[in-house]
């Protein structure tokens, strides 16, 4: 686990950004498991403007998307396609047949869920995982309880992050109950992890998955037994962190062939 402490989410967006462009021109067809809120819009721009000013071809880059809400279609303005939609998919070339999101609107969830899992297995499995995190320590839409092991599969959020999560509806009830999110034992079989967290909102739980006991109960916490997750912060973020001069320590004395990760 790598912990990145850069002044403020811009910085820790290009830095981040930096890191997915290189996997995409060193590997054309590379695929991407993508992230969903507020956290990673600015590593988007990011990308976006990459795609524009600097050739950067997504082409033949395949992704798939965490979560999305049970019930929603995709249209819906609050449904994590649209956000998708408008926040990056708009703005670079990938061809729609290599975007995936879990259907909102799937009549047998367990099965589209194991559907799912397929995809990801015949495209030879996700190179990079974008996650954020949630105030309760949840990656994807795993809630605090959630099995380690888990698979794609229908979770129920908690009150707090259905309350997170209503600045982007209408009405805090029209946030749905339901999800289906990308499990756990999914995530984790990524060859690598970009978590984002920003903000003194998210400070205890990055110190509880950064720093605290491997738990079900701060599902990010299981980053720790993955061989290359990398944690981009910006200060307010890093505030609840003991190692913080250690980690801002390793950042400033990499060695000249690992320093643009
Ligand atoms: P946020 O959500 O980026 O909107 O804070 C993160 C998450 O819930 O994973």
């Amino acid at each position: 686990m790598e912990v990145i402490i850069t002044a403020d989410p811009s910085s820790a967006s290009r830095v981040a950004a930096r890191r997915i462009a290189r996997l995409v021109r060193t590997k054309p067809d590379a695929v991407l498991g993508l992230a969903t809120g507020s956290t990673p819009v600015g590593l988007y721009t990011e990308l976006i403007r990459m795609h524009r000013e600097e050739g950067l071809d997504f082409s033949s880059v395949r992704t798939f998307n965490l979560d999305e809400y049970l019930g929603l279609a995709p249209d819906y303005p609050a449904s994590y396609h649209r956000f998708m939609e408008e926040n990056f998919f708009r703005g670079v070339n990938i061809p729609r047949e290599n975007i995936l999101l879990p259907n909102g609107l799937a009549s047998d969830v367990p099965a589209h869920c194991g559907a799912y899992e397929q995809e990801i297995r015949e495209a030879g499995g996700i190179d990079l995982q974008i996650l954020g995190i949630g105030s309760d320590g949840h990656i994807g839409f795993n809630e605090p309880g959630s099995s380690l092991a888990s698979r794609t599969r229908i979770k129920t959020l908690t009150p707090s992050t259905r309350q997170d999560n209503a600045r982007f509806f209408n009405k805090p009830e029209d946030v749905p109950y339901h999800v289906i999110t990308m499990g756990i034992g999914t995530i984790m079989e990524s060859r690598s992890i970009v978590l984002l967290a920003f903000g003194a909102g998210k400070s205890m739980a990055v110190a509880g998955a950064v720093e605290g006991a491997l738990s079900a109960s701060n599902p990010a916490s299981i980053l720790q037994l993955h061989p290359d997750a990398k944690i981009y912060l910006d200060e307010h973020a890093s505030s609840d962190l003991k190692r913080v001069d250690y980690y801002k320590w390793v950042f400033q004395n990499k060695p000249a062939w690992q320093a643009d990760s």
